[in-house]
């Protein structure tokens, strides 16, 4: 990084400070029929943490439940402890959790459409 830096200065740090932010955003998939029905974890969209969300969620009911749809961070919040506290899901480890908060508020969150 710093040999880069020192390479093309300025201009070049924008680039690679800002490439890795568009390609997120660029690849966040807002709407479930835009997921590809061969992704393992179908239909929940590809992210950080779909893998723990996947195997968290799917014990009890279909993923389909879960992209039905899209809400705030506060309501997943909200969501996750109902899961815990009246329908019988496992309480996740406190960075479990954050790691599927994340995940739902970022990839299925106000503008998803399922
Ligand atoms: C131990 C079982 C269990 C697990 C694990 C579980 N759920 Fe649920 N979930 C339920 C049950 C039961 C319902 C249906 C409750 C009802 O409609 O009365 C439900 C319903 C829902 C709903 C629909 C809520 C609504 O408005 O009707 C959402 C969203 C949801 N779950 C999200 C999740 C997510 C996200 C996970 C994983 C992090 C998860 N659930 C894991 C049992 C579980």
């Amino acid at each position: 990084m710093k040999n880069l830096l020192s390479l093309c200065g300025a201009a070049c740090a924008a680039l690679l400070l800002a490439a890795p932010i568009g390609a997120t955003e660029q690849e966040r998939i807002t709407n479930l029929a835009d997921v590809p029905e061969d992704f393992e974890f179908y239909p929940l969209p590809p992210g950080e943490g779909v893998d723990e969300v996947y195997y968290g969620c799917i014990a009890c009911h279909s993923l389909r439940t879960v992209t039905n749809g899209g809400y705030s961070r506060a309501v997943w919040d909200e969501l996750l402890d109902w899961m815990v506290e009246d329908q019988g899901m496992m309480e996740p480890e406190p960075e479990i959790r954050e790691i599927m908060l994340e995940y739902l508020s970022i990839h299925i969150g106000e503008d998803w459409q399922g």
